[in-house]
């Protein structure tokens, strides 16, 4: 028996050495070690030896036990390590890789225009105002010099609050009465500021006008300034946002809150002035309204029109954008479509 027992100690051993999965070694464990496993049967068989034999089997007997027991162990943390190992080979992980790359958002390209528009005009020396969105009639209109009922109010289509007086400025020349107000010392100091903001007004949307849009307003009052001021103003903006041989004209036109006034027009800058379907084959693009400052305003704004002058501008820059970039629909800007700003 004890030949037996040293024989199954030989060949268990032998075969632990060879188990490389944790079936495999489980199997082994319940055919040598377990309650049914050949050490256990072999000590069962114990009565049948003499009362000599009997401790000295025993004793073996659990020293073989014990040093199965162990080497089990032992081959339990290899046969795991095996596993993971493989574990790892099969999810092939190739950190050689490049990574992917986040999507990263950017800036609107109305936003873009925004502040490229401010950075040139504070070039200029004009600081931003901002004003209201929710205005007063009386801003947007009555102290701009459209009298209640003038057919210059029907230019811009109006949404209106339940308030007849409380509107959505539908231009940001509502601002011009605030920031001289507020900004000119009740008609002691000079200003020159641009009025960035949202424009709203109750229009059929199609692919040239949308019911809101940006609008970026312009004023500079002061002593002596003059048309000439405005028009070297306004070219030298065109030069910074176009190009440094940017070639710019004035039309004649007419805004009740300026006198005289003119819009601006700036040579395509697509076609070179040839004529292209962006420019409608004129060779121009119009690019902003403009004027003196009519003395009414003026004076609604504080100052005494005898002594102080100034001119306004207002433009547009999705228009500005659509024209730069031969976008043919404005609804793009709203539509929040992510293959559209994607090209921004
Ligand atoms: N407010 C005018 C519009 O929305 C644009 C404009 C024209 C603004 C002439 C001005 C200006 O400041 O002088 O159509």
């Amino acid at each position: 028996m004890l030949e037996k027992l040293e024989s199954v100690y030989q060949q268990a051993q032998a075969e632990l050495t060879e188990i490389r999965d944790s079936a495999a070694l489980a199997a082994w464990k319940s055919r040598y070690i377990g309650g049914k496993g050949a050490v256990s049967q072999l000590l069962r068989g114990i009565g049948g030896l003499t009362p000599e034999e009997r401790p000295v089997f025993g004793k073996r007997a659990n020293e073989v036990m014990a040093a199965l027991d162990e080497a089990y162990a032992a081959r339990e943390v290899l046969v795991q390590d095996i596993e993971m190992a493989a574990d790892l080979e099969g999810a092939a992980l190739d950190v050689t890789l490049p990574g992917r790359q986040p999507a990263m958002g950017r800036l609107h390209p109305s936003t873009q225009t925004l502040r490229r528009f401010s950075e040139i005009w504070a070039e200029m020396g004009f600081s931003v105002y901002r004003s209201r969105d929710v205005e007063t009639d009386e801003m947007n209109f009555t102290l701009l010099n459209f009298p209640p009922h003038h057919p210059a109010r029907d230019m811009q289509d109006t949404f209106y609050t339940t308030d007849p007086d409380v509107i959505l400025r539908t231009h940001t020349s509502a601002g011009q009465i605030r920031a001289m107000r507020e900004l000119g010392g009740g008609g002691t100091k000079p200003i020159r500021v641009v009025l960035p903001g949202m424009c709203y007004r109750f229009e059929q949307i199609t692919n040239r006008s949308e019911a809101q849009f940006y609008q970026v307003e312009g004023i500079a009052v002061g002593h002596n300034i003059t048309m000439s001021d405005l028009k070297g103003t306004v070219a030298e903006f065109a030069r910074k946002m176009y190009s440094p041989d940017a070639k710019v004209r004035y039309r004649a036109s007419y805004f009740p809150f300026t006198e005289p006034s003119m819009e601006i027009d700036i040579e395509c800058f697509l076609c070179g002035g040839e004529g292209c379907s962006v420019c409608k084959h004129t060779g121009w693009l119009e690019i902003a309204g403009s004027g003196m400052i009519h003395p009414v305003v003026l004076r609604n704004g504080g100052y005494d029109p005898a002594e102080w002058s100034g001119f306004a501008f207002g433009m547009g820059p999705e228009r500005i954008a659509m024209l730069k970039h031969g976008i043919t629909d404005i609804r793009n800007f709203w539509a929040n479509d992510s293959r559209f700003l994607e090209q921004f």
